[in-house]
């Protein structure tokens, strides 16, 4: 059976693909597919939150957008108490980059405790796509809050894209060439809003970015903004989905925007709160149309990437 979007996906051993709040890299001829490992049971958080120990970031590789083979996990839970990585840890949204300057893999996340009032990114670095990815720092950007968050790569510069002011507001952050830190340059966009669950992309000399809102696990309706310049307003514009459910963003949440073959495709989340191991995935063609392609249409399938790799 294909893999089928809003559903749990299987990797090429028939086993469900752990790869939540993930993205997908290309590097050289391979696709790397990277994410939270979820294959646990759900616990209670001590704030009555529904989760699962952290247990590892997983990466996946595949040369066809369609079997993924799954190469392990690429940074591990450690198994101290006192250890920053260890399982009571939250370790989400991770994003890998590569640094032309330094060649290492970079892998940013979203840390944080129990409770998730620490809200702080965290950084590692593999010389190796397939890891291991080995923890380098743990700081707030810029002093400032990170939960939900991507990496955006734009020509030579880089983005750490992020939720701030108690999800009030997105921040953008410039990474430094070797993408393990931060320039201090920085700004506030999509002030007061509330959005979080980041996914950018360029096309046709704009900016856009997809957001959810913030409840949680529970999906609600995207929307997109777009700029001419990344660090300058962005503005809300619409939600892009159209099909069934499209309020709920046909119960998903936006993730990740990646291109291939100068196609531009979102990544979604299917939480399942009741058993977050059971969470699905969907890979969605966007489509940027109208007379200054200003506007963005992300039209339900099952298929994934449209049928396009199938
Ligand atoms: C969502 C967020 C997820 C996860 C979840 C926990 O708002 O997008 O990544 O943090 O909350 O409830």
């Amino acid at each position: 059976m294909p893999n089928r979007n809003g559903e749990q996906w299987l990797d090429t051993d028939g086993n469900p693909v752990q790869a939540h709040g993930g993205m997908i890299l290309k590097h050289e001829d391979t696709f790397y597919w990277y994410g939270e490992n979820k294959a646990g049971p759900n616990v209670v958080s001590s704030i009555g939150g529904r989760k699962v120990d952290f247990i590892g970031i997983s990466c996946y590789t595949s040369t066809n957008l369609k079997d993924w083979h799954y190469e392990g996990l690429v940074l591990t839970a450690s198994e101290e108490p006192q250890d920053k990585l260890y399982k009571d840890k939250i370790i989400e949204r991770p994003k890998v980059i590569f640094s032309k300057a330094t060649q290492e893999f970079v892998l940013w996340f979203h840390y944080d405790h129990d409770d998730y009032l620490y809200a702080a990114c965290g950084v590692a670095t593999a010389k190796s796509p397939i890891g291991p990815f080995i923890l380098q720092d743990i700081f707030k950007p810029n002093r400032k809050d990170c939960r939900d968050m991507t990496i955006f790569e734009d020509g030579e510069k880089a983005y750490l894209i992020h939720s701030s002011d108690f999800n009030k507001t997105m921040y953008i952050s410039e990474l430094t060439e070797d993408r393990k830190a931060l320039t201090g340059l920085y700004t506030k966009i999509l002030i007061d809003q509330e959005r979080e669950a980041p996914a950018v992309f360029k096309r046709n000399g704009l900016y856009f970015m997809l957001t959810s809102g913030t409840t949680g696990w529970d999906p609600n309706a995207a929307l997109y903004s777009r700029s001419p310049f990344l660090f300058s307003p962005h503005k809300l514009i619409d939600n892009p989905c159209e099909g069934p459910n499209y309020r709920q963003t046909f119960f998903g949440q936006t993730n990740y925007a990646f291109e291939v073959d100068g196609e531009v495709y979102l990544m979604l989340d299917h939480w399942k709160p009741e058993n977050l191991q059971a969470s699905g995935y969907s890979i969605l063609p966007i489509e940027v149309f109208g007379e200054k392609k200003r506007d963005l249409r992300v039209v339900w399938t099952e298929k994934p990437f449209g049928g396009k790799y199938q």
